[in-house]
């Protein structure tokens, strides 16, 4: 039977994660605006797999070892060039709209992200982590539905260090569905607030996450701007993500 279900909202609550005991806990990371959208659509659009890594580093390493490996992500929400590197550029940025079928289908993707790539991996003791974003939303709902976890956690990846209203949103989306099933529950008061906030701003979430502060940014870019309404796209991609045991995210079998 379900018992809870509670969303953190600020990067600050990721650094205690470790402290929590998570063996019964699902976590869904939400990086709305993008990265967890971004790995969706590559999902959707046939790649095999991502290693989300939290720095430029580690993405490196791991092109090293396997050459066949894409290097995605951003810094200042921009393509990793090769001056943040000492040479190399990245494949791919952070833009959904980047990872079509030609560009990352049947290809493995290291990413790393300001914030969304730092926050599954925090999450990573947890029985299970998958990933949130509107674009799978209905898709996840009903993963959960029927596996019922005991203590359901849903994660915002925030903006640097702060809270983000885009992905308090999609955690909101998240709880909205679920309610009939966790709404009897052990409710944290963050999964009231995040649903109320949902509700409060579902008929016109382009106007919402649009004055967020990613949002601001990304419409402020010409060649990114496109990136909110895209996000924001509700089921569009019939499927579930999942962070493995062994980091890797994959399509959830
Ligand atoms: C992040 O992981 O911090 C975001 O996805 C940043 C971005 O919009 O690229």
């Amino acid at each position: 039977m379900p018992d809870s279900i509670e969303v953190l909202f600020a990067p600050a609550e990721h650094a205690l994660l470790d402290q929590r005991d998570l063996r019964q806990t699902v976590c869904v990371v939400f990086d709305v605006l993008r990265a967890t959208s971004t790995m969706v659509t590559a999902l959707g659009n046939g790649a095999t797999a991502i290693v989300p890594v939290a720095e430029v580093g580690e993405a490196l390493a791991l092109r090293k070892r396997q050459p066949e490996v894409l290097l995605a992500g951003e810094r200042d929400g921009l393509r990793i060039e090769g001056r943040l590197t000492g040479g190399v550029s990245f494949d791919l940025g952070n833009s959904p709209r980047e990872f079509t079928a030609a560009r990352v289908g049947r290809r493995t993707i290291a990413m790393t992200t300001t914030n969304g790539t730092r926050a599954l991996r925090a999450c990573a003791p947890a029985a299970a982590v998958l990933l949130g974003s509107f674009l799978n939303l209905g898709a996840t709902a009903e993963f959960i539905d029927e596996q019922a976890p005991l203590h359901l956690l849903l994660v915002c990846s925030g903006t640097l260090d702060q809270a983000a209203y885009e992905d308090a949103l999609g955690a909101g989306a998240l709880c909205d569905l679920l309610w009939s099933k966790y709404g009897s529950s052990g409710v944290a008061d963050s999964a009231q607030i995040a649903r109320r906030l949902f509700r409060l701003e579902q008929n016109d979430l382009l106007d919402a996450v649009s004055q967020s502060r990613n949002g601001r940014r990304l419409m402020a870019q010409p060649d990114l701007r496109e990136d909110v309404p895209f996000c924001l796209q509700r089921d569009i991609v019939n499927l579930v993500a999942e962070m493995g045991k062994d980091g890797l995210v994959r399509v959830k079998g």
